[in-house]
């Protein structure tokens, strides 16, 4: 009689996101270096630290929202016990890394060549699951409801505010219908923090794995000689181990830094500098050099559609699965990386102190000032690269794709760091 063997409950768990063979090539690490696994680690991380957090938060006073009652609370998770401190520090340090490993998987599947047929309906989830977590992230930032909460989302807010015509109306629906943060502001925060965002999070992530499913696992190279091993125990160990390593950096991460908790948040003294949530610092700087127009409407439109458009422009030759297309476009990702973080870092120096076309053109309306001739001024030199590497170099189609999302991704980055470390008191340039 054949006899029955016990099988692990977590291998078998993880046989159920997997086939039960699978490619040899797939379990190799440098192929998606176990992002995506991660990301859904923290997010599961997330959901267990938010739980015992939704039983330690009472953001009120007797009963009534309050933002003294939201700081009150979080200072004593804080210092309360060394349990409820690590609880909290968990699910600060989780959400910070999702952000971060997410758009690494995000880079990761586009420099593989992994997001057509198929995988491009999966690349359009990928970009809404990026959505929720930011917007996860961003409604998380203002419970502690200290300075650096309060006046962080105030930054972001007054950001929306900028958008031609309606930006009061958004800037007053995102605060809960106030003109500033308020009792209102942090109910509406916490209703989407802890309800609505992370059910949303569930269901794409739970439609996202069943497309990797139907798509047959990751993508990779088409090869004759392929052959399949048995999931468990090639892959499931090896995503075992990242899971194990993870999952340790984060506690000792937990352990030895503590989330921020500044004084308790007051609206009659805003820090100096007061900035944005660091995700959105590459945009507050944007919004120094560029029109509101041009940077919250013409180029973020033109952005996006870029980015969901990725999966369907034709691209031909393409090899699916092969890191940056071919060997040759390795090279040509990293000069327009360097290229783009250059021609950023200068246009913001020029902007600072050689050429404001406001100054120059007083008379001009600033929408051509620090609108259009500020745009041109980058992206000329832009489409003059992408043009040399097209006629010059004969780059196919997919590769001048990933040059020009490389330089924008570099140039975002760019201006994150710039944002983030280079500006000091009154937002002024540090160099
Ligand atoms: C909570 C967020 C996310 C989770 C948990 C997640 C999870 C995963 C996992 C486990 C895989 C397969 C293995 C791997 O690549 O590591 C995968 C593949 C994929 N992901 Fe994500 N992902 C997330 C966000 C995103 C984002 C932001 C994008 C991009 C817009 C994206 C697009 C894709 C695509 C197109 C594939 C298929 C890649 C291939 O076939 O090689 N995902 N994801």
């Amino acid at each position: 009689m054949k006899q029955k063997t016990k099988k692990n409950p977590l291998t078998s768990f993880l046989l159920h996101l997997h086939p039960k063979t699978i490619d040899s090539r797939a379990t190799q690490f440098n192929r998606t270096f176990g992002l995506g696994g991660m990301a859904a680690l923290l997010c599961v991380l997330l959901f267990i630290s938010g739980l015992a957090l939704r039983f330690l938060y009472i953001p009120s006073i007797e009963g009534i929202p309050s933002i003294e009652g939201a700081y009150n609370s979080t200072q004593l998770i804080r210092n309360e016990n060394v349990l409820s401190s690590f609880i909290r520090n968990i699910h600060y340090w989780s959400a910070n890394a999702l952000i971060v490993i997410s758009i690494l998987h995000l880079i990761r599947v586009f420099y593989t060549v992994s997001i057509v047929k198929k995988r491009g309906e999966n690349w359009i989830y990928g970009i809404i699951l990026l959505f929720i977590i930011l917007a996860s992230s961003f409604t998380g930032y203002l419970l502690p409801m200290d300075q650096l909460a309060y006046w962080a989302i105030t930054i972001t807010s007054n950001l929306l505010g900028y958008f031609p015509l309606i930006g009061p109306e958004i800037s007053r629906f995102m605060l809960g219908g106030t003109d500033a943060i308020d009792s209102n502001t942090l109910l509406q925060f916490y209703t989407w923090h802890t309800g609505m965002l992370p059910l949303l999070l569930i269901g794409f992530i739970s439609i996202h794995f069943w497309l990797i499913r139907k798509s047959k696992g990751i993508a990779l190279p088409i090869n004759e000689n392929n052959h399949k091993i048995p999931t468990n125990p090639e892959l499931v160990y090896k995503e075992l181990v990242t899971a194990l390593a993870l999952t340790l950096s984060l506690v000792l991460l937990a352990m030895l830094v503590d989330a921020p908790l500044l004084s308790e948040a007051n609206p009659l003294e805003s820090p100096n500098p007061a900035k944005a949530p660091w995700y959105f610092m590459g945009y507050q700087e944007l919004l120094i050099h560029l029109h509101p127009v041009f940077a919250l409407i013409i180029l973020p439109t033109i952005v996006l559609l870029f980015i969901l458009g990725l999966p369907y422009l034709r691209y031909k030759p393409i090899n699916t699965g092969q890191w940056f297309n071919s060997v040759k476009n390795r090279k040509i990702t990293i000069i327009s990386a360097i290229f783009s973080i250059t021609l950023t870092f200068s246009l913001v120096l020029i902007n600072t102190y050689i050429i404001s076309w406001t100054e120059l053109l007083p008379n001009t309306r600033t929408i051509i000032t620090s609108g259009l001739l500020s745009f041109l001024m980058f992206v000329t030199p832009v489409f003059s690269f992408l043009y040399y590497l097209k006629k010059q170099l004969e780059t196919p189609r997919i590769e001048l794709v990933m040059s020009l999302f490389t330089i924008i991704i570099s140039s975002y980055f760019t201006l994150t760091l710039i944002g983030c470390l280079l500006r000091g008191e009154g937002m002024t340039l540090l160099i």
